[in-house]
């Protein structure tokens, strides 16, 4: 194992609800609930403003791996946001599988406002996951690096 394997991190962004999923963060925050510092917050008004571009993107310019987090099926703040993320999400993953970027580096997951303790349990896991799948080499533009 080289230097470099023992010290890399990954790097991971998670898009996350401003009504919900943010708040769950702020949540697990303020509970000095630990998470890896490698996870990069992205507040979004909803989970469906995230536009399936911002994944492949931020695959593109180096991420390991993305997760996008929500209110609660039913929860939305906007009725049915996560209903049409949770759409895009399911055609995206099956074109990420033909570019093949493994399923492991992208996630979906509903974190509500009171729920900081499975919001640092699932970025615990998933950095994990993300680890264990080491570093993302598929759709990296170099002019990023
Ligand atoms: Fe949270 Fe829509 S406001 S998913």
């Amino acid at each position: 194992m080289s230097v470099n394997e023992k010290t890399w991190k990954p790097k991971v962004v998670a898009f996350c609800c401003n009504w919900c999923s943010y708040a769950g963060a702020d949540l697990a925050g303020s509970g000095r609930l630990a998470y890896p510092a490698e996870i990069k917050i992205i507040r979004v008004p909803c989970s469906c403003r995230v536009n399936p571009m911002f994944i492949l993107r931020a695959f593109e310019r180096g991420a390991d791996g993305v997760i996008i987090c929500g209110c609660h099926p039913g929860d939305c703040h906007y009725t049915s946001g996560n209903y049409y993320a949770r759409r895009r999400m399911t055609m995206l993953f099956s074109m990420l599988d033909f570019l093949g970027i493994e399923r492991g580096r992208t996630r979906v997951e509903w974190v509500s406002a009171a729920e900081g303790q499975k919001f640092a349990n699932t970025m615990n896991e998933f950095a994990k996951t993300i680890t264990e799948l080491g570093e993302n080499r598929k759709l990296g533009d170099l002019r990023c690096k």
